[in-house]
């Protein structure tokens, strides 16, 4: 049996890692063993998918937690070069690009462990996100490259990868989407707060290029008063975004913001039945703008540039400025019904963890 070490830190690894977890488990050749580093630790970061997802407890935690970024990569490297060392997996499957991904990778590969690298070749080419700078890192050392989209494998050519270790088996991140989406439907989550569907945005905000830089928080924030004085704004926010819309002493003013309803984050059928339901989502995340691509949702993402060119190419993604006026306008249009309707990009057809089960178990017998 080929032992498969399956990493995984954060809420959008568990949601990758998941599909993936279940074809290991059905491969004739493939023994998954599940380590969560713990990067992302509250009930409702972690747990809540662990028993959405139908995910077993993990094998191994580890307690990264939170900290800086060279603390938060060095805590998860320490903590796992010993379990590597004791388990000796015949490969290290990374899924996306956070701090986990390229602590786990780095480690693996310094003790000759091949890595897998899932959602490989996405690049926003904008290295001032310490994302860009963890994929970069991450593919230029792993072994077997699966990509999501086509444009992942040009980007990979540019860095002098070949052929012979890229494979597209689509996006596992669809895999729980399409897995999962009829349950979500019927939870009906808007009605939580009276809301109708198509009528209503919903909003997400993590990054820190915006929510960690006070004048771009308070000119979000200013934005979503703004929508709200007209239509119902719904906004789960991440752990990071909480803490940093009380450092900008906004919370008087959202108290009296009536149609803005800000709530802890959802477990995932909980926000996916909000994306379904939703006229627009406003985002910053970059699982949603996937997810929204999918379920054919009108999709604002509020950056300059997306590693996820294909939703916006084929998708119902667009880029939008940090901008009252632009924002206000994005969802006007969308809950009027002009907004571009889009198409499912390529293989993203909930069997991508599939794929990659039979190309991996190929690649490593032949290896
Ligand atoms: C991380 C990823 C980002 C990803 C996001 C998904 C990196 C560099 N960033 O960002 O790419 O899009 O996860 O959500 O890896 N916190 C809690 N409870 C938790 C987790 C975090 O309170 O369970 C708070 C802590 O104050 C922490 C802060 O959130 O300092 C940020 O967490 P961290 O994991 O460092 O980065 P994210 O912003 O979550
Ligand atoms: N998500 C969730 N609950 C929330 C917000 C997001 O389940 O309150 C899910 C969402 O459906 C998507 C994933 O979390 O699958 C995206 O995670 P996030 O935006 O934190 O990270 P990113 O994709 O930007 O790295």
């Amino acid at each position: 049996m080929i032992k498969a070490l399956l990493v995984a830190g954060t809420r959008p690894n568990f949601i990758k890692i998941a599909p993936l977890y279940r074809a290991f488990e059905q491969h004739p050749e493939l023994s998954p063993v599940l380590v969560h580093t713990g990067q992302h630790y509250d009930e409702v970061m972690s747990e809540v998918f662990f028993r959405q997802l139908k995910l077993p407890e993990p094998d191994i935690y580890l307690s990264s937690g939170s900290g800086s970024h060279a603390e938060q990569t060095a805590r998860v490297m320490k903590e796992l070069e010993p379990v590597l060392i004791d388990l000796q997996p015949d490969v290290v499957v990374v899924v996306g690009d956070v701090n986990s991904t390229l602590a786990a990778a780095l480690t693996s590969k310094k003790l000759h462990i091949p890595v897998a690298h899932i959602e490989a070749g996405l690049r926003s080419f904008d290295r001032r996100m310490p994302e860009e700078i963890n994929r970069l890192a991450t593919d230029a050392i792993s072994d077997f490259l699966f990509v999501t989209e086509p444009t992942a494998i040009e980007n990979l050519h540019h860095e002098g990868h070949s052929d012979d270790h890229i494979f597209f088996c689509g996006n596992v991140m669809i895999d729980s989407l399409r897995r999962f989406e009829d349950l979500a439907r019927s939870v009906e989550q808007r009605k939580k707060y009276g809301m109708e569907a198509g009528g209503y945005v919903l909003v997400t905000a993590h990054r820190p290029e915006m929510v960690d830089q006070p004048d771009l928080l308070i000119l979000f924030m200013k934005s979503l008063f703004r929508i709200a004085e007209k239509y119902p704004v719904v906004f789960p926010v991440h752990p990071r975004t909480r803490s940093r819309i009380s450092d900008a002493g906004l919370d008087k003013e959202l108290e009296s913001t009536e149609k803005l309803y800000l709530v802890d984050p959802l477990g995932y059928f909980e926000f996916l039945s909000l994306i379904t339901d939703a006229g627009l989502v406003l985002t910053d995340s970059g699982g949603v703008q996937e997810e929204t691509t999918v379920l054919g949702v009108p999709c604002a993402t509020i950056r300059e540039n997306t590693e996820r060119p294909c939703t916006i190419e084929s998708g119902t993604n667009e880029l939008v400025a940090l901008n009252p006026d632009v924002l206000f306008d994005a969802v006007e249009r969308a809950l009027s019904g002009k907004w571009k309707k889009g198409s499912l990009p390529e293989l993203w057809d909930g069997n991508a963890a599939t794929r990659v089960a039979e190309k991996l178990a190929l690649a490593l017998r032949g290896a």
